[in-house]
C-alpha cells in the first residue's frame, strides 16, 4: 500500500488521528489556505454522494488545488469494461491524490496497491468510511471537551454501515464503552465485538432504542443501508425499525449529542431538529474542515 494512503481508520495511529484533529481545528479558524496551489486531485465517486464529494471537493478548492473526478462512472470507459486497475492506473497519471468511493469492499484498498498516489477511501461497501470516521471524532471531541471515557449508543444498522465500523475502531483508543442499538438481523457483525473483547472494551447489546437513550454521551443514529440488501422483502421487514422523536429524549444526558452521517430517511424526527440534542448538520460541516486537514496531511503539507 502507499504509505499515505487513508484506506482504513486503523491506517492511522493514535497520534495521527489527534495530529489531523488539530489541523481541523485551524482549518476551522481559517478556512481558505492556499496551500495547495499546482495541485490536481481526482474525486471519482462510483456511488452516489452529497456530503463526501462535495466537501472533499470544496476542501480541495479551499487548499488552492484543482478538482477533476466523476460522480458517476456510467459516464466513463468503465461503462465500456475498462478495469478498475486500468482507470486508477490512467488516473494516478493525471493527478497528486486520488479520492474514491466504490461499493466493493476491499477495492481501496486494491486502487492503492496499483495508484502511484495517495488514495483516500471515501466508502468501500460495508467496510469503511475513515474520513467519515475523523469527522466524527472531531464532533465528538468538540461537543464533548474530549474522547476519553465516553459512551457511545450505536442505532440502526450496525451490520452494513460502515461508519459505525470505523468509529468503533477509532474510538478504542480513547477507552470507549459501547450500546449497541439494532434489531437480530442488524446487529454488529462479530468480527468488530471480537476486536472490542480483544482490547478489553465493553458493549453491552439492546434491541430497545428507549432502553438506553438516557445513558450514552453520543447517540449515533444510522440509516438502514437499503443499497446493500440484496432481498427488497429483508429490507422491508427492518426498514422502518427506530425513529427517534423530541419527546423521547426528556431524560437524556445534558451535553448528549445525536450524530448522523445523513442521509437520514426515516430514523430522526424532523422535531428533533429543534432540540439542543441535534448536532448532525454541524456535523456535516466539520466535514469540511477534516477532510482539508487529511488531504494537507496525506500531501505532507501539515
Ligand atoms: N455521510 C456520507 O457519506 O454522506 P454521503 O453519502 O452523502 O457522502
Amino acid at each position: 500500500m502507499n504509505r499515505k494512503s487513508l484506506i482504513s481508520i486503523g491506517d492511522f495511529s493514535k497520534e495521527e488521528i489527534l495530529h489531523v484533529l488539530e489541523t481541523a481545528k485551524e482549518f476551522e479558524q481559517n478556512r481558505s489556505q492556499k496551500i495547495l496551489d499546482g495541485k490536481v486531485i481526482a474525486c471519482i465517486f462510483f456511488e452516489p454522494s452529497t456530503r463526501t464529494r462535495l466537501s472533499f471537493e470544496t476542501a480541495v478548492n479551499r487548499l488552492g488545488a484543482k478538482v477533476i473526478g466523476f460522480s458517476d462512472a456510467t459516464n466513463t470507459s468503465v461503462s465500456k469494461g475498462e478495469t478498475l486497475k486500468d482507470t486508477i492506473k490512467m488516473v494516478s497519471n493525471y493527478v497528486d491524490m486520488i479520492i474514491m468511493r466504490h461499493p466493493l469492499e476491499g477495492s481501496s484498498r486494491y486502487a492503492s496497491e496499483v495508484a502511484s498516489v495517495p488514495v483516500v477511501n471515501a466508502g468501500d461497501g460495508a467496510n469503511q468510511h475513515p474520513s467519515q470516521t475523523l469527522l466524527d471524532l472531531y464532533s465528538i471531541q468538540k461537543t464533548q471537551g474530549t474522547l476519553e471515557n465516553l459512551t457511545i449508543n450505536m442505532v440502526g444498522d450496525l451490520k452494513y454501515g460502515r461508519t459505525t465500523h470505523s468509529l468503533l475502531q477509532a474510538m478504542s483508543h480513547f477507552n470507549p464503552s459501547f450500546i449497541f442499538t439494532a434489531p437480530d438481523e442488524l446487529k454488529m457483525p462479530a468480527e468488530y465485538k471480537d476486536f472490542l473483547t480483544e482490547k478489553g472494551i465493553g458493549f453491552t447489546e439492546t434491541t430497545s432504542l428507549e432502553e438506553h437513550l438516557d445513558d450514552c454521551d453520543i447517540l449515533y443514529m444510522t440509516r438502514v443501508q437499503q443499497e446493500r440488501f440484496t432481498d427488497p422483502m429483508e429490507y422491508e421487514k427492518v426498514k422502518d425499525v427506530y425513529r427517534l422523536e423530541a419527546s423521547m429524549l426528556g431524560n437524556v444526558k445534558k451535553n448528549m449529542k445525536i450524530l448522523h452521517p445523513l442521509p437520514r430517511v426515516g430514523e430522526i424526527d424532523q422535531d428533533v431538529d429543534d432540540t439542543p440534542y441535534a448536532y448532525y448538520f454541524k456535523q456535516a460541516e466539520n466535514g469540511l474542515y477534516v477532510r482539508m486537514a487529511i488531504i494537507a496531511y496525506l500531501l505532507g503539507y501539515r
